[in-house]
This record gives structure tokens, C-alpha cells and sequence, in this order.
């Protein structure tokens, strides 16, 4: 921070004519930083970052075709100090608590299409409706707010209560140019997760038959369809209701074709598409407290050229021991495992990460 009026940001550097164009299509999908004004340099416009979008180099493959129609797009990453927007209201001066509990409002909190979901401490739990009232007079484009109780079970399925505004928890986002469509009570969906899916989809090629094992309502499975030319994606889940909204964005997004969701155990489906002779050019394994105890499946269908794209929540100090690990099991499954990328995608306690790993099996 230079001071208190501004800001250092990563940032998408731009040609004039381009701008707008690209400015709204990052607004759209979350990728803008709302809390920055726009900057200009020379023949240039500065469009400030959501920080995951800009340490993944994510908006690769995706600003290309969406926002120049197809062209080659100018668009650079680069670093920019930007001045901060004047924040209408802040819903925790809205918030009626009482002033010794004001410092434990959270400062952030998701958001999945309109609904926003917070986490609170016990403290203030007994003000819960109230603060829900202040979400939705602060944040203009959120209309149901949900208290946050936890990601839990085999689901992964989050325990909400609604505190304020409509009475429903099935919304529609908008990411990397697609809707995907979700009840965040019944099914898995983060919006968190959004650029480590978009980092995957340009290394798909035309043709490619991807495997996503634990594919929830299919944002990867979409998004791949939607923006790479592959000829299958097997979206597999074992909760119904998962598959059921993973067909229905498929076909909203208009890629029913060449999305499959598949209801069932990863393990049992995997078995069952590998004993039809199926290889994956690309196998995604989202589950992240247990992906390594599917790792024999995912090799399973794999080929000489399959890119395992891998992430697990684990201890810092265990990622080398895990790759070696990942190494050892694809050494006895007759492949050899190259690693060729490891990002730290976000913090999940002091000490856990999530990692996403990618591994090229030959
Ligand atoms: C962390 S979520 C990831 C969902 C999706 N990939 C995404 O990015 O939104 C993990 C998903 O795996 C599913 N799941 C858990 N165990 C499974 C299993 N044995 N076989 C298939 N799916 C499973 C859960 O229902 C959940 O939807």
C-alpha cells in the first residue's frame, strides 16, 4: 500500500479499444476487483485483479476467443498501483451489534450468484438476523443470506441456515463465461475454486476425453466443453443431486453433447468406463481430503500422455513426501510421473494448504 488512497494490484494491461469489453467480462465472472478504480498508462488501461486470477496466469485461454471474438488478445498481466473506490456502505457499519463485538464482523464472506454465505463467530450468533439484514441493504446484487456452518460429509455439503432475504438457497453464477446453476444446500460448489478450473482447460486439446471423478454440478466438465474442443467429459458424482444439476448446466450451457454426468462411486464408474476400453487424456480428482486413496483408480484409466490434474488439503511439510508418494504408485502401475506443476491454491488452516498438482503419466 503506497497510502491510504491507493493501492498495489495485479492487473490485466490492456489496449484502449480493448478495454471496455474485457473490463466487463471480468466484472461478470469475478474477476475484477471492485474495491480498485480502473488505471490508465499511456495507450493502455489498467483492469485491476482478483488475486487468484492473476497468480495462475488463469485468463489464459480465456480472454482470447470471449473478449476479441476470436483474435489473439493483447491482454498482458502486469502490476499497477490503483486508487481505491469509495465504498457506498460497508454492511458492518449497517450491522446492529453491540460496539464490543463490532471487530468480529468478518471482512469476507462467499458469494455463489446472489446468495452470500458468512461464517460468525458464537459471539455473534444471537445478532445473526441482523446482520443478515445489513448484508442486504450493503451488497446490491445479493438477495438471500445464509449462515455458514461448514463444509461436512461425503456430500461435501454445506450446513446453512438462511438469516435474511428470500427463501431459497438455488442460485446461478457466472464464471469464465459460463452459468453454472446450483442449490449450495445440496451440492458442492465454491466459486474460490473458479481459477484453478480455468488454469486447466487450456492444456485440453481437440478431442480429448477428460475423467473429472468427484465432478460435483460440473463446473469443470462445463467450462472444459464450453471453451477447449474435447470430444467427451465424464462428469462422475455420487451425490444425486449433484448429477442432476451437472446435466441441467450441460445443457444450459449448451454442451449436453459432450458432457456426461454419471451418478455413482468414482471407483465403480472408473472401473466400469476402463473395462470399456476408455482412456483419459486428462483425469481430474477434486476431493481433496481423499483424492490420494482414489490415485490407483485415476491410473486405472489412464494412458501413455495423461495429465492427472490433482488436489489435496494437506500439512505443508508433507507436499514432497505426497509427490513422492504420487510417484511411487504410478511407478508400480507401470507409468513414469512427471511433475510439472505445483501452486499452493489457497490456506486452509495454519498449517494446511490445498494444493493443486498436475502430473504428465508416461
Ligand atoms: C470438493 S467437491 C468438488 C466438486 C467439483 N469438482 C467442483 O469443483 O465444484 C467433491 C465432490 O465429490 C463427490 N464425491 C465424494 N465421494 C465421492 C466418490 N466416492 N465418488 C464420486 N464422487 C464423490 C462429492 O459429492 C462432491 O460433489
Amino acid at each position: 500500500m503506497s497510502d491510504s488512497g491507493k493501492e498495489m494490484s495485479a492487473c490485466l494491461k490492456v489496449p484502449k479499444p480493448l478495454a471496455e469489453r474485457l473490463r466487463r467480462l471480468l466484472q461478470e465472472n469475478g474477476m475484477l476487483r471492485p474495491d480498485l478504480k480502473v488505471g490508465r498508462e499511456e495507450d493502455f488501461v489498467l483492469l485491476p485483479l482478483e488475486p487468484s486470477f492473476a497468480e495462475f496466469g488463469a485468463l489464459e485461454g480465456f480472454l482470447p476467443d470471449a473478449a476479441a471474438g476470436g483474435t489473439a488478445c493483447a491482454a498482458e498481466l502486469a502490476e499497477g498501483e490503483f486508487e481505491k473506490m469509495k465504498v457506498a456502505v460497508n454492511y458492518k457499519d449497517l450491522a446492529q451489534v453491540p460496539p464490543a463485538l463490532k471487530n468480529l464482523l468478518p471482512s469476507s464472506f462467499d458469494i455463489v450468484g446472489d446468495i452470500a454465505i458468512i461464517k460468525l463467530q458464537d459471539e455473534l450468533l444471537p445478532y445473526c438476523e441482523e446482520i443478515g439484514k445489513a448484508m442486504l441493504k450493503a451488497l446490491k446484487t445479493v438477495r438471500v443470506v445464509c449462515l455458514d456452518g461448514g463444509v461436512k460429509g461425503e456430500f461435501r455439503l454445506r450446513d446453512l441456515k438462511i438469516i435474511a432475504g428470500e427463501q431459497r438457497t438455488e442460485t446461478t453464477q457466472r464464471e469464465y463465461g459460463i452459468n453454472i446453476t446450483v442449490d449450495i444446500a445440496k451440492a458442492y460448489y465454491s466459486p474460490r475454486l473458479a481459477a484453478a478450473r480455468g488454469a486447466v482447460v487450456p492444456q485440453v486439446k481437440e478431442g480429448a476425453v477428460v475423467v473429472d471423478m468427484f465432478g460435483g454440478v460440473a463446473p469443470f466438465g462445463v467450462m472444459i466443453a464450453k471453451r477447449a474442443k474435447p470430444s467427451k467429459v465424464y462428469s462422475i458424482d455420487l451425490n444425486p443431486d449433484a448429477v442432476d444439476y451437472a446435466l441441467r448446466n450441460a445443457k444450459n450451457n449448451g454442451v449436453e453433447n459432450r458432457v456426461e454426468p454419471i451418478c455413482g462411486d468414482a471407483r465403480d464408474v472408473v472401473a466400469a468406463l476402463a473395462s470399456k476400453g476408455i482412456r483419459a487424456d486428462h483425469v481430474i480428482m477434486n476431493l481433496p481430503h481423499s483424492a490420494y486413496e482414489f490415485f490407483p483408480d485415476a491410473l486405472s484409466i489412464s494412458k501413455n500422455g495423461t495429465v492427472v490434474h490433482y488436489f489435496e488439503i494437506l500439512d505443508r511439510n508433507e507436499i514432497d513426501a505426497r509427490i513422492g508418494l504420487l510417484g511411487e504408485l504410478a511407478a508400480k502401475a507401470g507409468f513414469a510421473a512427471e511433475l510439472f506443476s505445483l501452486k499452493e491454491i489457497r490456506s486452509y488452516s495454519p498449517s494446511d494448504v490445498n494444493i493443486a498438482v498436475d502430473l504428465l503419466l508416461s
